[in-house]
């Protein structure tokens, strides 16, 4: 009996090391998969509107296409300001500071930020 009990104890501690590994993993990749959704939705983001990005339905062109984005932006938060604030960067800017005018919650703008830094 000892055998079979110690074979169960290794593979639940396999498992529990994997779960801890995985969850961090999956919970980033629904975030990015929720902000590309924000982006998208009309009501929300509406980012599709303005910026053309790889796999983009019928984008805008009004913007720059938002490509390469973690090499261009290797300080992730300064990429999370320039869609919460724009106008820091640019006072004249037409897009619209989506954190400073509450279009989006902190967390929508955390998803968004995720999401960008995947093109
Ligand atoms: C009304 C049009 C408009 C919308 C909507 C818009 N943007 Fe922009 N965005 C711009 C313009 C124009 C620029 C160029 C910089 C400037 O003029 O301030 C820009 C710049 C950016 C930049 C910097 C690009 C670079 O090349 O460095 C990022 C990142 C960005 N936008 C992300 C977003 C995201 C994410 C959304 C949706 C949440 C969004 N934008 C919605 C117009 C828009």
């Amino acid at each position: 009996m000892r055998k079979p009990a110690k074979l169960i104890f290794a593979a639940s501690a396999v498992a529990m090391l994997l779960g801890t590994t995985m969850v961090p993993m999956t919970a980033q990749a629904a975030s990015a998969e929720e902000g590309k959704k924000l982006a998208e939705d009309r009501k929300k983001g509406n980012c599709v509107s303005c910026h053309a990005y790889e796999g983009a339905n019928m984008p805008g062109n009004a913007a720059p296409p938002l490509v390469a984005m973690k090499a261009r932006y290797p300080d992730k938060k300064k990429l999370r300001d320039q869609i919460a604030d724009p106008t820091k960067a640019n006072p004249n800017t037409i897009m619209p500071p989506f954190g400073k005018h509450g279009i989006l919650s902190g967390k929508d703008i955390d998803a968004i930020t995720e999401w960008v830094y995947t093109l």
